[in-house]
């Protein structure tokens, strides 16, 4: 049985890591200790994990004591990084969400404290484990379409989904990197994934046209607001585990959960668009869009030299009737369609399969590379990272000497 020990008693670090271990692979490996800056929500974990879990109130001692296989780092994005190098430094392998991180000069610091230490470092892209992707990486390594010339992503979330990143530390740049940073990575990873290629050049725009919007703001938040029902991105407190992680602890650091979402000090993006040169010529036109009012899902087309792959999820919620399945063109209007598999999970099923094989050795061989390393990790981050730059200058990012000195 291996033994894992987290930094930050997160919402997905519980969702993910601890009820899927527990519900999954009980007998492959469990947590025996947890350290995050707020002790009530340790204690959360503990009531559910029982007694085998030790709460800390330091981040060494914790290794030292625990001695782990690894280390889970699922605290805010901004402190990946600190948590990373500190468990690296100590002699760890480390298992992060994802981003990796949100700067450049994190990314530099974390690869070479990964270098220096001869450990590893594993960024899980659940991404990279949904049907959808799983069937087209498949469709574009059998050569099927030949060369990718182009790709067309457009990522839409709605009003609940997309305005809950404006209620919390999501809501400032230099705790996220924005939505370019903490969402698009996934999507600029998987990307990467499927084309087996570098990206090499990065042009973006990017503004906030819907949230943070003070003349639609009533209450600073929604707990406190009287038009709960009038309101799209409405945050209830009817989920227990919300209430004792967030609403039950907000009393020991202040972090409240329904901020409103139109309070204007927020200076992160909701409408955004970035093009991706890759080195094999290849270029992405990316759009993250987070007011949609069509439910929330992507439209994908990737067009290679002899044939078109077209993907249209939406979220099963905002369309039950939609049979997920993705569709290949290799001639003028003639298409083959591939239905997909309904896994059972979260995030399409996803958060399982990555679970076991990064706990349960399910998947030794990973022939597709599923495995996200940290070179993956910060390619995606830097994309992100970049789209920002490009956006606040002006100008277009020259990515291949960047990802050079991280290689
Ligand atoms: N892969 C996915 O699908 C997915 C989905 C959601 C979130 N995530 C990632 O999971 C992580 C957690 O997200 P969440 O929304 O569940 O977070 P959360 O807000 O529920 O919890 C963050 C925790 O980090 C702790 N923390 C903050 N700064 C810290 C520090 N310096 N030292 C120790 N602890 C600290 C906070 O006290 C809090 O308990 C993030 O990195 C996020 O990007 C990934």
């Amino acid at each position: 049985m291996k033994r894992y020990v987290i930094v930050g008693a997160s919402f997905r670090c519980y969702t993910m890591f601890v009820e899927n271990l527990l519900d999954y692979y009980p007998e492959h490996g469990e947590i025996t200790g947890i350290y995050d800056l707020n002790k009530t929500r340790c204690e959360v974990f503990k009531k559910r994990v029982g007694e085998g879990l030790t709460i800390y109130d330091d981040f060494e001692n914790m290794l030292d004591l625990e001695k782990p296989d690894a280390v889970i780092v699922t605290t805010t994005d901004a402190f990946h990084h600190e948590y990373i190098i500190r468990a690296l430094n100590k002699g760890y392998d480390v298992i992060t969400e994802k981003p990796i991180t949100n700067t450049y000069e994190k990314c530099l610091a974390i690869r070479e404290a990964e270098k220096k230490s001869g450990k590893k470092v594993t960024v899980t892209f659940n991404c990279r484990f949904m049907p959808a992707f799983v069937g087209i990486k498949e469709i574009v390594a059998s050569g099927k379409i030949g060369k990718i010339l182009s790709i067309n992503y457009e990522y839409f979330l709605n009003r609940w989904h997309g305005g809950d990143y404006f209620k919390r530390w999501h809501r400032l740049m230099e705790n996220s990197g924005g939505m370019l940073v903490h969402k698009s990575t996934h999507h600029f990873d998987v990307m990467n994934w499927i084309l087996e290629d570098e990206p090499v050049k990065v042009s973006a725009l990017g503004n906030r046209v819907f949230y943070g919007d003070q003349s639609k703001s009533f209450a600073t938040r929604c707990k406190d607001c009287p038009k709960q029902s009038d309101c799209q991105s409405y945050k209830s407190q009817t989920v227990e585990l919300d209430n004792e992680l967030y609403f039950g602890a907000e009393h020991e650091d202040g972090y409240i959960r329904d901020k409103c979402c139109y309070l204007p000090d927020t200076n992160i993006y909701d409408n955004m668009s970035v093009s991706v040169l890759y080195k094999g010529g290849a270029i992405l036109t990316y759009s993250l869009n987070l007011f949609s009012l069509r439910g929330e899902g992507s439209k994908i087309v990737i067009t290679g030299e002899k044939g078109v792959i077209v993907y249209e999820g939406v979220s099963p919620s905002d369309n039950p009737d939609h049979t997920p399945c993705f569709k290949v063109f290799t001639d003028e209007g003639k298409f083959e369609t591939y239905p997909l598999p309904v896994l059972k999970g979260r995030h399409g099923g996803a958060d399982p399969v990555l679970v076991g094989m990064l706990f349960a050795g399910e998947n030794p061989e990973d022939k597709l590379g599923q495995c996200a390393d940290s070179f993956a990790g910060i390619v995606s981050a830097l994309i992100g990272i970049s789209a920002n730059e490009s956006i606040a200058n002006g100008v277009q990012i020259d990515l291949a000497e960047r990802i050079d000195k991280i290689r």
